[in-house]
């Protein structure tokens, strides 16, 4: 069954104690956007937020870290509480450095590790790091806002990476990121996707408890 991972980004900052405990009682994963305003063109929040949300967090939180350099945050972020931490595949490129590198840290802090990519990166290049990683994020949208509308594409995206997957009889998660909605969720869950973010559908729908039991397919 796919899981629906609500990102608090477009939830409410001055009550998001009431947020977080109806995701706890509806969600499967609370989604943090972390953003850098450098790998991507936005800042949004970090350790605070997380600091403040995990002593009531029953669920767990996945920290989607749009951000350069991710190495030098990720053990800070598991100490946060994060059990899910993805990074991109774009900041590994900026630096440099080899995905395997960020992808041990995660898991030296004891988190799952996942590996993102924006839109206009060709899906292929996530192939190699089938067997390392334990979850990959497509993004449906290019990072760095929420309430973008959701590309099409991205469907085929996905069905491609589950085929790979499925010929290698691996089997991982794949997390879809970007206008994802009831209108959506099943096609994406059919194409290969296990864990649905979701923004502005479950926080600015009337009753976001029936947001998220809709996108359950
Ligand atoms: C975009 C973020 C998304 C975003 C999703 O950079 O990674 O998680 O908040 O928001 P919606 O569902 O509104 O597209
Ligand atoms: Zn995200």
């Amino acid at each position: 069954m796919v899981k629906i991972a609500p990102s608090i980004l477009a939830g409410d900052f001055l009550h998001l104690e009431k947020d977080i405990r109806m995701l706890n009682e509806h969600a499967d994963l609370l989604h943090f956007d972390v953003m850098d305003g450098s790998l991507v063109p936005n800042l949004s929040f970090g350790f605070p937020i997380m600091d403040a949300v995990a002593p009531i967090a029953e669920i767990p939180m996945d920290v989607h870290l749009m951000i350069v350099n991710p190495d030098k945050y990720i053990e800070r972020f598991a100490k946060a509480g994060a059990s899910y931490i993805s990074f991109h595949l774009e900041a590994a490129d900026l630096a440099g450095k080899g995905v395997s590198e960020y992808v041990s840290l995660i898991h030296e802090s004891g988190a799952r590790a996942g590996l993102a990519i924006n839109p206009d990166i060709p899906v292929e290049r996530l192939f190699p790091y089938i067997e390392e990683v334990d979850f990959f994020l497509v993004m449906s949208v290019f990072a760095g806002f929420g309430g973008q509308r959701f590309i099409e594409d991205s469907i085929e995206r996905i069905a491609v990476l589950k085929a790979e997957m499925d010929r290698r009889g691996v089997c991982k998660d794949i997390e879809v990121d970007g206008g994802v909605s009831s209108s959506n969720a099943r096609v994406l869950s059919e194409a290969g996707a296990t864990i649905l973010v979701a923004g502005s559908s479950v926080f600015k729908a009337e009753d976001p408890a029936m947001a998220i039991a809709e996108m359950r397919v």
